[in-house]
């Protein structure tokens, strides 16, 4: 009997859990050994002739890359559930399925963004520095004053699975009046969450709590600009666990400077990593995280369980447990 055909594969960095095993015995798998991500030239030497990627929300995988990797090349299976970094239309022209790997991470991701929101709102971060530095004075009665989000109104843009679970978050537990945008209604979360879908500059002005949770594409890229957080409550809090293009970040600065918004939450930025030299970082009432939002022990481990299986699917030219649709 012949030997099943052995697929090459390139993963672009080690992942957590033992999901590459079962990958290890069915092809022929490179890992790119070193804790950063391979440099542009060295990813098109690494996907030369290989059948399937395993790529990292941080590598982008263009045309070129595609091309680079040959016409074998059937899968790319990104290791996140946002695939902004892929080019879709060359993997369509290509014939190549493209994976990513939802639901593992919706928990994770949505606590984070209650953990950005309570920060940012209470100050944690310059309250953490004022110890850290030797700055904890005698205790003032005006000191770090915060905004509570108990019976208050939180709006989240775009009502897909992560803010979903985020805003079931903070309507369970804070009581708050929910308004979110969608492209479509959603019934369920009208019932449940007595939610309310108005468009984005009706959810801007009304929120004491904005959170973003749209996918970044065309549309979204900038879509909170000057004019957006000028709409906004003086008072508020803006949160983003998405994607760093979708925030203006100069506007966001002289918004914070300015204090036209009250304070900033953010796990994503532009670029990653943010410099420290950055005029965000460092600024009072706006905390940074380094992209977390999916980081914990199962959600890692789930994400790479999904996209092994998106390897080994689109190597075998079946459908992909979860599959991005190309259009
Ligand atoms: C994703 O998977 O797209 C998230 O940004 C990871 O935190």
């Amino acid at each position: 009997m012949s030997e099943p055909t052995r697929s090459r594969i390139f993963v672009t960095r080690k992942i957590p859990g033992t999901a590459l095993d079962r990958l290890r015995e069915a092809h022929d798998v490179s890992i790119w050994p070193d804790e950063l991500p391979p440099a542009p030239e060295q990813l098109l030497e690494n996907v030369a002739g290989c059948d399937g990627l395993l790529t990292m929300l941080s590598d982008r995988i263009d045309e070129t890359v595609i091309k680079a990797a040959g016409p074998q090349l059937k899968v790319v299976s990104n290791y996140a559930v946002g695939f902004n970094n892929i080019d879709l239309k060359a993997a369509r022209e290509h014939g190549v399925c493209v994976g990513n790997t939802p639901d593992v991470l919706t928990g994770a991701t949505a606590d984070l963004a209650v953990t950005l929101l309570l920060a940012a709102a209470r100050r944690v971060e310059e309250g953490a520095a004022e110890v850290r530095e030797g700055r904890w004075g005698a205790w003032k009665p005006s000191a770090l004053l915060g905004v509570e989000p108990e019976g208050k109104t939180v709006g989240v843009v775009g009502m897909g699975r992560i803010g979903k679970a985020f805003a079931e978050r903070m309507v369970r537990g804070w009581n708050m009046n929910l308004l979110y945008t969608s492209r479509s209604d959603q019934a369920d979360v009208d019932e449940s969450l007595g939610g309310r879908r108005v468009d984005l500059d009706e959810l801007l002005a009304e929120s004491d709590f904005v959170s973003i949770h749209v996918a970044l594409t065309d549309d979204t890229r900038n879509l909170i600009d000057a004019a957006a957080l000028s709409r906004m409550k003086s008072t508020s809090v803006l949160v983003n666990t998405a994607r760093g293009e979708i925030i203006d970040q100069d506007a966001l600065v002289e918004a914070i400077k300015g204090g036209r918004i009250f304070a900033a939450g953010l796990d994503v930025t532009t670029p990653e990593p943010l410099p420290p030299s950055h005029p965000l970082v460092g600024l009072p009432r706006v905390i940074i995280l380094p992209h977390i939002g999916s980081a914990t022990d199962t959600s890692r481990c789930g994400m790479a369980e999904i996209a092994v299986d998106n390897v080994l699917a689109g190597v075998a030219g079946r459908p992909l447990r979860c599959e991005v649709p190309l259009g």
